[in-house]
């Protein structure tokens, strides 16, 4: 228990612990203090803001703090680092820890809770039914004793658990009106317009009802496969990907992903009736041509755990990504009775599957670093065969990590695959010498390695640091960056070891070394001809693709469309931005942009070095241009400024629409500011439309929008 006031009275036992209210939840205990209950501490001599806690408190504080980063990493930055099961096994930790020790439990604590996926990017929208999570078990014992209390002569469906990212899909009067996220089961962001993409779900129904549905925005495993190449492989498994792709905010390029959308489950504002069972429900949502999954079945409580087998044997066969199977039961009145908790329904359970693992023993620990600087350690492992690969590396992401979980070189070790595509250790089950410690000088330039801010990682800071530079010329020339053919990673390497390369300009002088790289081995006339030729159209790029690919910190592309998006459509502008005495000011009426990207921003483009290199980059015929929409026929909107939210009937995307104006002689901005003419208002406009009434914006809907541009021909 924290006791305030902790400082003056509490006397201090073998089992309490003084602690740092800001690091309430890390390791940073203080040390050296003489804890013992027969020392008396002086305690003037400590600092104000110590309180005492209870090493069961730290646990459980420390616990909490662990599930919400991985629940951050997982729904907001759609990776992770530790397997779902690792996952879940935390999270039963904490449940079981509050169970026993109600007094210590938090109402904030995650099990209380879904977790969040929101996104400040995003309009918020309530929903009207909570979006409710499902408790998890890996044990057919434990499925089977769930079943047993609630009956086992009941019926319940078995239904495959997709992997991907949870939506609630709201139909009113027979037309998507919106599709929101599960967010915090409360409050969804509003993915309306990425939603109306997806192919595999009806914009609108043949009839005029209304309904909510639940269901999860998936991807299939060819498609990830194709797709993933062109994000420069940055997601590790399509749910990653899927649930990335939702939040994109450019639904243009959301309809070039293949998203799918499955749905399980409907609520009704009103209730049509004879729906008394989740079977009738199911085929009620059939006849509208809802995508259900196949294979779900009705059976009763005493067939299910039989089943089961048989459906991880299908598992592979599917073609989409399932991590388990929900049961459910069938009767919807015994369901009302059964209730729910904050986090999930007391008449569900999600059964889910262990993931591959084999056993190997790792030899080495070596390291990656990053652009950025960061130091990834990875185990280098003795081969063993996984799924159908190879696999010699496995991750170790940082010393938190590795110390968890125990690794260190020569420990034989359980190797799972998480989410079907990346190495990870699951389990040490014999150690090796001893628990490995992470170099404190960087293994490539021996500088000293620093933590940044809260991270856990450790970031080499050297800017001239080979490995940092190395992978800022591979980014720059990735595919998804300035897509510079016959400059794959392997090539980059090659070429900055030869000391061909070492800076992104350089890239643009290779041409002088023609002669010398047709000698290289593994080059030719060929090769260099298409290595030439893929740099010298890289220039054609814009400022949209070149300031991404600098790959400045916070400046990736979202943030670059909003800086174009509000006017700043060369780097001149950026420049000057930057260096002027109100720059942060300005920067934060932008809407989208946060105070640590706004930092960035200010820092960067006052930077000498930046600046140099921008200007090397403009001597050798980069425009740091960005491409405007060409001016078309009458100007009809010359000296407004227009901003847009909500979505649109008629304007799919919202994009079609603020073409038109800017072809028109408007401007476009991401936020409402006092320098805002017009907000076009689509249906779900939020916090924009309230915005624009305080400024005094004009509003214009979609209808009015729509006559005005047919009235003046602009279509
Ligand atoms: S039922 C109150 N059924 O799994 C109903 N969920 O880990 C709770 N999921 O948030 C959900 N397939 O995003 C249900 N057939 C299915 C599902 C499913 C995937 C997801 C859903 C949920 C998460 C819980």
């Amino acid at each position: 228990m924290i006791l305030s006031g902790g400082r003056a009275k509490f006397a201090i036992s073998r089992h309490t612990i003084p602690i740092f209210p800001e690091y309430l939840g890390f390791s940073k205990i203080i040390k050296n203090l003489p804890i013992h209950p027969i020392i008396q501490l002086d305690l003037k001599l400590l600092p104000r803001n110590i309180f005492f806690v209870s090493k069961l408190e730290l646990k459980i504080r420390k616990l909490e703090k662990e599930i919400r980063y991985h629940q951050y990493l997982y729904y907001v930055k759609n990776r992770t680092e530790i397997s779902d099961k690792e996952f879940d096994l935390l999270f039963k930790q904490l449940q079981e820890l509050e169970r026993d020790n109600p007094d210590l439990s938090s109402p904030n604590s995650p099990t209380q809770s879904v977790g969040s996926d929101l996104d400040n990017r995003f309009e918020k929208v309530t929903h009207k039914v909570p979006v409710l999570s499902l408790e998890n078990t890996y044990n057919a014992g434990e499925l089977q004793d769930w079943i047993d209390k609630i009956g086992k002569e009941e019926t319940y469906s078995i239904e495959w658990k997709i992997d991907g990212a949870s939506i609630v899909l709201y139909y009113e009067a027979g037309g998507l009106d919106k599709g929101v996220s599960r967010g915090t089961g409360g409050i969804g962001d509003d993915v309306t317009e990425n939603i109306r993409t997806i192919k595999n779900i009806s914009l609108q129904l043949d009839d005029s009802i209304s309904i909510y549905l639940r269901g999860e925005v998936y991807m299939t495993f060819s498609d990830f496969a194709q797709l993933n190449k062109q994000t420069g492989g940055k997601y590790a498994n399509p749910r990653n990907l899927a649930s990335g792709t939702l939040k994109h905010k450019n639904s243009k390029q959301v309809a070039k992903r293949p998203l799918k959308i499955f749905t399980y489950d409907a609520y009704f504002p009103k209730e049509p009736e004879g729906i008394d069972t989740h079977q009738k429900l199911i085929d009620y949502m059939k006849k509208y041509g809802f995508p259900i999954p196949n294979d779900i079945k009705f059976v009763k409580g005493s067939e299910v755990i039989s089943l089961i087998k048989e459906y991880e044997k299908k598992k592979e066969k599917l073609g989409f990504p399932v991590d388990g199977l929900v049961i459910k039961l069938n009767n919807l009145s015994l369901r009302k009775s059964l209730g729910q908790t904050s986090h999930s329904p007391r008449w569900a359970r999600a059964y889910k599957f262990d993931a591959l693992t084999v056993e190997s023993v790792v030899e080495e620990i070596d390291f990656a670093i990053g652009r950025t600087g960061k130091v990834t350690p990875r185990a280098k492992i003795t081969p063993v065969q996984l799924a159908g690969t190879t696999v010699t590396y496995a991750t170790l992401h940082n010393q938190d990590y590795i110390n968890s979980k125990g690794i260190g070189i020569g420990a034989k070790v359980k190797v799972v695959k998480r989410g079907e595509i990346i190495p990870a250790i699951e389990e040490v089950v014999k150690k090796g010498k001893k628990v490995f410690r992470l170099p404190k000088k960087c293994p490539m330039c021996s500088s000293i390695l620093q933590k940044k801010d809260d991270s856990v990682d450790l970031y080499c800071t050297n800017p001239t640091c080979p490995g940092r530079e190395k992978n800022q010329l591979a980014f720059f020339c990735q595919k998804k960056q300035m897509d510079i053919a016959g400059l794959g990673e392997k090539q980059v390497y090659n070429l900055y070891d030869l000391k061909f390369i070492k800076r992104i300009p350089d890239i643009y002088h290779l041409s002088q070394y023609k002669d010398d790289l047709i000698q290289l081995d593994g080059y030719g006339e060929k090769s260099v001809k298409i290595l030439l030729d893929g740099i010298e159209k890289s220039k054609k790029n814009d400022l949209k693709v070149i300031l991404p690919s600098l790959g400045l910190p916070e400046i990736g592309h979202k943030v670059t469309e909003i800086l174009i998006d509000n006017g700043f459509t060369d780097i001149k502008s950026l420049l000057q931005l930057a260096s002027s005495s109100d720059a942060k000011e300005k920067l934060m009426l932008l809407h989208g942009l946060g105070p640590k990207t706004i930092d960035s921003v200010v820092q960067n483009f006052t930077d000498k070095n930046v600046i140099g290199m921008i200007q090397e980059l403009q001597k050798v015929g980069l425009q740091f241009k960005a491409k405007v929409v060409k001016k078309q026929g009458k100007q009809v909107f010359s000296g407004q400024t227009w901003c847009v939210t909500g979505s649109f009937q008629k304007f799919q995307p919202r994009e079609r629409a603020m073409e038109i104006i800017v072809a028109h002689g408007g401007k476009r901005v991401s936020g409402i500011s006092s320098n805002t003419t017009h907000l076009l208002a689509g249906t779900g406009s939020g916090s924009k439309l309230k915005k624009a009434e305080e400024y005094g914006v004009k509003i214009m809907e979609e209808s009015e929008f729509y006559s005005f541009i047919v009235k003046e021909g602009l279509l």
